[in-house]
């Protein structure tokens, strides 16, 4: 006997009806206050201790899209993208942690007596391991980007995750800190039309394991 559970509502709506945009629409910008929020939005992300690990530089002034450009293979969303996120990972750094769960503390969602108990075995997975802090870098980055990718698409713009660049220029071009990772660039703006269909997936038997 086969059952079929179909869910659908308007966030499932969402994440299946993305796609990645190849053609933007250059005359139609994003003011600073939509991309705060669309910054605002990925924060709410998950981040592994709630490090917070994260940094976003907006790129959208002519100006700006000129020096990233070059240096990303010249592709052409980031002209015609009302912005293009530099989305910065940061090295896990584990004695940040007391500071960045003060709000929590504050807010009584976490007793202060649990901060070290968080703070401690962070130390041990991460601080002697230069692949964890640097993974944790790039894991915190894709999961902002992810939230702003579906809140773009929520909000009926587009969105290309992109990694055609190079990181060293954009680390140098836009001054990053010797603990910041560009783990990718997310071009967000207004589609216009010729984008491609989407794309068929890999069929669910071949990526699931039922265990
Ligand atoms: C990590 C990552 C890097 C990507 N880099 C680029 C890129 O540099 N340029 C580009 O046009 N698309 C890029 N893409 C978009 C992929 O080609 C696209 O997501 C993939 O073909 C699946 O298509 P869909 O997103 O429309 O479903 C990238 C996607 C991801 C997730």
């Amino acid at each position: 006997m086969k059952s079929e559970i179909v869910v659908t509502n308007p966030v499932i709506e969402c994440i299946l009806s993305r796609s990645a945009a190849k053609y933007y629409d250059p005359a139609t910008p994003l003011s600073d206050e939509q991309i705060r929020e669309l910054v605002r939005i990925g924060t709410s992300a998950p981040t592994s201790f709630h490090l917070q690990n994260w940094r976003f530089i907006a790129v959208r002034t002519p100006e700006a899209k000129a020096r990233l450009s070059p240096i990303a293979w010249n592709q052409p969303a980031i002209k015609d993208a009302a912005v293009t996120f530099i989305v910065c990972g940061q090295l896990v750094e584990t004695s940040v942690i007391p500071e960045r769960l003060a709000p929590l503390v504050e807010a009584g969602v976490m007793p202060a007596s649990m901060v070290p108990e968080w703070e401690v075995p962070a130390r041990n997975l991460y601080m002697a391991y230069p692949q964890r802090r640097r993974d944790e870098a790039v894991r915190t980055a894709t999961f902002g980007a992810a939230a702003m990718i579906y809140a773009a698409r929520s909000m009926g713009l587009g969105s290309t995750p992109m990694i055609g660049f190079d990181d060293e220029a954009v680390h140098r071009e836009f001054g990053l800190a010797g603990d910041e990772v560009p783990v990718l660039l997310l071009s967000v703006g207004a589609e216009r039309a010729g984008n491609w269909a989407q794309k068929p997936r890999r069929p669910v038997a071949e990526v699931l394991d039922l265990v």
